[in-house]
């Protein structure tokens, strides 16, 4: 969470780093602000999203800037207002500092710099690790870089910093450990941010700082990178960006989420794209095929995950028990790391995550490892600390999902999962010649069917007319579709704050049954293949409680629209990959309902995309 830019050369620091900031809000919005330099070292913050930073910098009038730093920030330590909005200065006034991560020892630290004399304007963590920079380097005399190192070496948690000297003109500090930080390398200019979009009209050069990594950088000096632990010097990679500047715009969509929406038929084939082999019957994936022993050994595969990717974990459960007859257990990656998870030989971990830098995720995982298990990664982005910790894996290729609420990834994961389950099943030989061929014949069929459930998008609309004012909303499905009806039911509250719950079909009448009345609307996931029969016994019991029936059905099916209320058709396919087309409608009619309320849909309340907090 929160988003980190800095920019040092000759154009423009302040439209730079403010524009790059609009590209970072998704990390977080509740306040936003910046540091310049020029002869003086000036700080512009408030509460509020980066559009009111950008009004309060026009009313400024600052000249000769040559670097800049700024931030946008989701609350960790203190309410978002505008004394702890980041850039914080120093007592002295010398030293500005942006922060994303938690200073867990930030309490012990502040009472030491108290006696020694410190003051605190905010309630941060942030404000505390400027101070003990300051104060390591009044005392040890030394240069600000070093004072950077000596003081992350008294800290405990997580950081992406960056740090401006009103006394160093063109230089800047970064330093990372558990959050993110790429420099983007230029002519005479250098940029830092928690991810490349903000640099990457300028450079397509960079370096994603590795833990415990500072780095230095100056126009005229260049850039050096050292070891946090130690200060001696490391030999920076620098890698080649792929990221282009289109693929972070909304190419003419109203929101980046309904984009996103509809660019699932293409995020997917660029997920199987030269992995799937239909004619030869073949899937190639390097992670499986390079530790194919590994896996075939395997007495159980645990999935880790958070929010979303939790969800497709929970999809993959049934298409990898389905497939490989082997134990699966999809975990929270939150509660996995707090207890004392038994780990055996001969277990495979599986990450899935689509930013690749969730906190609580990337915490397991190395646990995990810690216990001996083999760790694969599922990550859409690219080089991210998920992907860099796990021993190997796949990236979805799904470009870059900017909508909080997640979509494009959630398809993208569930078919490089099914994909991983097919290929293992055949190397298992758990899966006939003809299925395997099936398989893939489907899943190539998946992003034209993903097309035409698109193409009801006007009539899921007219639904979220009838129904945008509800305050609850149940989503049921069974099997496979239990996960989407779960998926559906988050979509709905992140982004439209309706409260909704996803149930197991079957599980209505243990409880939430008592909630259907006539106001209650009940999305029903009733495709054809997987419990068709027990599902329209369920829509029979909504119904004579005169709950408002929305059902997901199999295109010409006619049991099912007699009963409900609205029926929103997908095309048939297997009933493992139902939920690449199940999942379609429900995200529409959390976006359309989310518009209908006047949602900021692609920055939903409190929440963020990027989850680098515990
Ligand atoms: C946040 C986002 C969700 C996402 C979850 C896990 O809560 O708002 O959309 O599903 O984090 O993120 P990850 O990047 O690990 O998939």
């Amino acid at each position: 969470m929160c988003g980190i830019v800095g920019y040092t050369g000759p154009r423009g620091p302040v439209n730079i780093v403010l524009g790059g900031l609009s590209r970072l809000e998704y990390r977080g919005y509740d306040s936003a602000g910046i540091a310049l330099l020029n002869s003086s070292l000036h700080v512009v913050k408030t509460a509020g999203k980066v559009a009111d930073l950008v009004e309060k910098i026009k009313q400024k009038n600052y000249s000769d800037i040559h670097a800049a730093l700024g931030h946008t920030r989701w609350a960790t330590h203190g309410e978002p207002n505008d004394a702890n909005a980041h850039p914080h200065f120093s007592n002295s006034g010398r030293f500005a500092i942006v922060h994303n991560g938690i200073i867990e020892n930030y309490e012990p630290l502040k009472q030491m710099l108290i006696q020694r004399g410190y003051s605190f304007k905010s309630d941060t963590d942030t404000e505390v690790l400027i101070n003990l920079i300051e104060d390591v380097f009044l005392n040890e005399k030394v240069s600000l870089p070093k004072a950077v190192q000596l003081a992350l070496c008294q800290v405990v948690g997580a950081y992406a910093i960056g740090v401006l000297d009103k006394e160093t003109p063109g230089q800047l500090v970064a330093a990372k450990l558990g959050s993110p930080l790429a420099i983007g390398i230029g002519e005479d200019e250098f940029f830092i941010a928690s991810d490349a979009s903000p640099f990457i009209e300028y450079t397509n050069r960079t370096i994603y700082l590795e833990d415990y990594e500072l780095a230095v950088v100056h126009p005229k000096e260049g850039l050096e990178i050292k070891k946090v632990k130690d200060f001696s010097s490391v030999v920076p990679y620098i890698e080649e960006l792929k990221l282009n500047l289109e693929s972070i715009e909304k190419g003419g969509y109203e929101h980046f989420m309904l984009k996103e929406i509809f660019e699932q038929p293409q995020a997917i084939i660029d997920t199987f794209r030269g992995r799937m082999l239909v004619d030869d019957n073949l899937i190639k994936l390097s992670g499986i095929d390079d530790h194919l022993a590994t896996f075939l050994d395997a007495k159980r595969i645990i999935f880790l995950a958070c929010g979303t990717s939790w969800h497709a974990a929970l999809v993959a459960e049934y298409i990898f028990e389905e497939l490989l007859r082997i134990p699966v257990e999809v975990e929270y990656a939150s509660e996995f790391r707090y207890r004392n998870p038994v780990i055996n030989s001969g277990d495979i971990v599986v990450a899935i995550s689509q930013s690749g830098e969730t906190a609580d995720t990337l915490a397991a995982i190395k646990l995990a490892k810690a216990l001996g298990a083999f760790v694969y990664g599922v990550c859409n982005v690219v080089g991210s600390s998920i992907a860099r910790e796990s021993d190997t894996g796949s990236y979805t290729h799904a470009g870059p999902e900017i909508g909080v609420a997640s979509t494009k990834a959630f398809t993208t994961q569930i078919t490089i999962l099914s994909l991983m389950a097919a290929r293992l099943a055949q190397a298992k030989e758990t899966i006939t010649k003809e299925d395997f061929q099936q398989f893939l014949l489907a899943l190539e069929q998946i992003p034209s069917q993903v097309n035409e459930a698109l193409e009801k998008s006007e009539e899921i609309k007219s639904i979220a007319q009838a129904y945008h004012k509800a305050t609850n909303c149940l989503y049921l499905g069974r099997g496979c579709n239990f996960p989407v009806a779960l998926e559906g039911a988050l979509k709905l509250k992140e982004i439209s704050y309706i409260h909704a719950e996803g149930y197991p079909a079957a599980e209505m009448k243990h409880g939430p049954i008592a909630l259907i009345d006539e106001q209650m609307p009940v999305v029903v996931i009733a495709t054809r293949k997987g419990h068709y029969e027990k599902v329209v016994s369920n829509i029979q019991e909504i119904k004579s409680r005169k709950g408002k029936i929305i059902a997901v059905v199999t295109a010409g099916d006619e049991a099912v629209a007699a009963l409900a209320d609205h029926v929103i058709e997908i095309p048939e396919t297997s009933e493992m990959l139902t939920p690449l087309l199940s999942t379609i409608p429900l995200q529409l009619l959390s976006y359309y309902i989310a518009v209908l309320r006047g949602c900021n849909v692609d920055q939903p309340r409190n929440l963020a995309k990027s989850v680098t907090v515990e």
